[in-house]
């Protein structure tokens, strides 16, 4: 055994001298080369491309960027924010068959996206993302049946979005987000049966949800928000997207009911719906989704009451059912939701008062729940218990009783809106002690007595309206 080791170690010598010497490079490789040069020479601004030379051309292998495969091909072009000025009109693919990827996001390149580009035709990865391309994405780019990864966020293109592109059957990750893009054609783009991520968000899509989304059943997100999508959102849909985890829909026109079967995707998570005109009651069946942080009704036309059912959501960090018309008492079972920092039930027409319940919120850091017909007092015992609270918004209410001593323990607030409601007594002193206050509008009560204490500390300053700490930016505590 011993003596096969000898032999072995002088042939790893002879092969490391061998791969140690300057590679005669090919034809082929010369011509990649020269491509890339080519194109470097047609850029008018480029930061990191000094490597990029034709009296380099040996070591094309490790210019900036370059990868090659064992045949010195050059197989990827990864650029991001490089600085790149130009356009892509002297990049000739056809000079590089074998590249995967190309990755030029983040660049100041403009001009179309030249239809040969369906002559790389082994790309697995195309990210031209933040850059300033403009006119169609080339209905030829739908030939590049590799692909995995397709990235053109951020561009200035627009038409409908090339129904060929459905031909790509292994695109696991779009994002065509922040463009002009226009729906594509609806019963030709067909579908992309391994699509995981889809980002369409800022262009024109409009009319109805595209249909394809039915047919992608591995989509975990979807974001189709800003643009303009009416029609209701159909049942089908959600039996089709079992593995959905993110639905990004806010800024658009959808309508009718939220469809029940939304509320059967065990695996989401996130929910925007806002800014849409979502009309009838929030289903019960909302409080299956029990892995759910992020929901956001804001801005419909939901009515009826708050679902009970809403208290299952324990991992719900943020709610917001604002500026809708919700008419039932608050569900005393939201106190349970206690992983919520931002709870917004603002502008609706919720009556009756707030659930004890509530004093469990300990994470609350934003409350707003103004422009309501809410009633009754506010009890010391939520202030003892938010103490993480910064925003805390319940004017346009009823609600009555004394502003609790307690407030002053809130040590995070920021803004104190309790302005139109029918709190009396004195105001008290202790509002002093929050040093991070910037906006406090007790305007439009019953309250008494400008809290004289306030000014034995250098934070406060006078005017004709009373005392006040001087780094406050908004104060109204008198009736105006
Ligand atoms: C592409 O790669 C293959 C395999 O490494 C190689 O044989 C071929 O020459 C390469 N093509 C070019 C144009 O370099
Ligand atoms: C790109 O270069 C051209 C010509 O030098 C210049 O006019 C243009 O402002 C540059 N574009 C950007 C986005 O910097
Ligand atoms: C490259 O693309 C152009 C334009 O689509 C096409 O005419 C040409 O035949 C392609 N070249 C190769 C080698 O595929
Ligand atoms: C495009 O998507 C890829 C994959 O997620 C990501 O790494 C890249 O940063 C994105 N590019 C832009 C411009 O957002
Ligand atoms: C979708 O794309 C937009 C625009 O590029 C971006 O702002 C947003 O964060 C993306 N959405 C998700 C969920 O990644
Ligand atoms: C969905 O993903 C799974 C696991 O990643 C994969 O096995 C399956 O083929 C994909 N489904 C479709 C329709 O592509
Ligand atoms: C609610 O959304 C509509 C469009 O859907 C918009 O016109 C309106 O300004 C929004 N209202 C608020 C208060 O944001
Ligand atoms: C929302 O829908 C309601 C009822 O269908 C309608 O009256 C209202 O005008 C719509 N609002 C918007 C902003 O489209
Ligand atoms: C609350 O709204 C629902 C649906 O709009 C309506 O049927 C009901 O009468 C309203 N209840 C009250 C007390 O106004
Ligand atoms: C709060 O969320 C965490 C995960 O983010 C979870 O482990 C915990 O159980 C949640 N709290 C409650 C009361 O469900
Ligand atoms: C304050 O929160 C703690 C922790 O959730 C809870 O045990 C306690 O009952 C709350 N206090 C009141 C007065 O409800
Ligand atoms: C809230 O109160 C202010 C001040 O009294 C008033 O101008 C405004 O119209 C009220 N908003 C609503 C929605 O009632």
């Amino acid at each position: 055994m011993f003596s096969f080791k000898k032999p072995l170690f002088l042939f790893f010598i002879v092969m490391f001298v061998f791969v140690s010497l300057p590679v005669e490079i090919t034809l082929s490789t010369r011509t990649e080369a020269e491509a890339l040069v080519k194109w470097e020479n047609s850029l008018s601004s480029f930061a990191s491309l000094n490597s990029w030379s034709l009296d380099n051309i040996q070591n094309h292998c490790n210019w900036a960027g370059i990868t090659c495969n064992d045949d010195t091909s050059v197989i990827e072009v990864n650029l991001p924010s490089s600085n790149l000025n130009g356009t892509l009109e002297q990049f000739s693919m056809s000079s590089l068959p074998n590249l995967t990827r190309l990755d030029l996001s983040f660049n100041k390149l403009k001009g179309t996206i030249p239809p040969a580009i369906r002559n790389l035709s082994k790309l697995t990865h195309l990210d031209l993302g933040s850059n300033y391309f403009y006119n169609i994405i080339p209905p030829e780019m739908g030939l590049l049946s590799e692909l995995r990864v397709l990235n053109l966020s951020k561009n200035q293109l627009g038409g409908p979005i090339p129904y060929q592109l459905s031909n790509i059957q292994k695109v696991q990750y779009l994002h065509l987000g922040e463009n002009n893009l226009e729906s594509p054609n609806p019963i030709k783009f067909s579908g992309m049966p391994q699509l995981i991520y889809l980002n369409l968000s800022y262009n024109n899509l409009a009319k109805e949800l595209p249909p394809f989304i039915l047919n992608c059943p591995n989509l975990t997100l979807i974001d189709l928000s800003v643009n303009h999508l009416s029609g209701p959102i159909p049942e089908s849909l959600m039996t089709s997207l079992q593995k959905l985890e993110y639905l990004y829909f806010t800024y658009n026109s959808f309508q009718g009911k939220l469809p029940v079967n939304l509320f059967k995707l065990a695996s989401l998570q996130v929910l925007r719906l806002g800014y849409n005109n979502f009309t009838g009651a929030i289903p019960t069946e909302i409080g299956s989704i029990t892995r759910l942080q992020i929901l956001d009704l804001y801005n419909n036309s939901l009515s009826g009451r708050i679902p009970p059912s809403i208290g299952q959501l324990t991992m719900l960090e943020f709610l917001d059912l604002g500026h809708n018309r919700l008419n039932s008492t608050i569900p005393s079972e939201l106190g349970l939701c206690t992983n919520l920092t931002y709870l917004s039930l603002a502008e609706n027409s919720l009556v009756g008062k707030l659930p004890y319940s509530l004093c469990k919120l300990t994470k609350i850091s934003e409350l707003g729940i103004s422009d309501n017909f809410l009633s009754g007092e506010i009890s010391p015992f939520f202030l003892t218990n938010w103490t993480q609270l910064i925003s805390l918004q319940l004017q346009n209410n009823s609600f009555t009783g004394n502003i609790p001593p307690e407030i002053g323990r809130l040590t995070e607030l920021t803004y104190l809106h309790l302005y139109n409601n029918e709190f009396s007594g004195s105001i008290p002193p202790e509002i002093g002690n929050l040093k991070e206050l910037m906006s406090l509008i007790l305007s439009s009560n019953m309250l008494s007595g400008i809290a004289q204490d306030w000014s034995e500390s250098r934070f406060y300053i006078t005017n004709s309206q009373g005392i006040y700490p001087r780094h406050l930016e908004c104060i109204q505590i008198l009736s105006i």
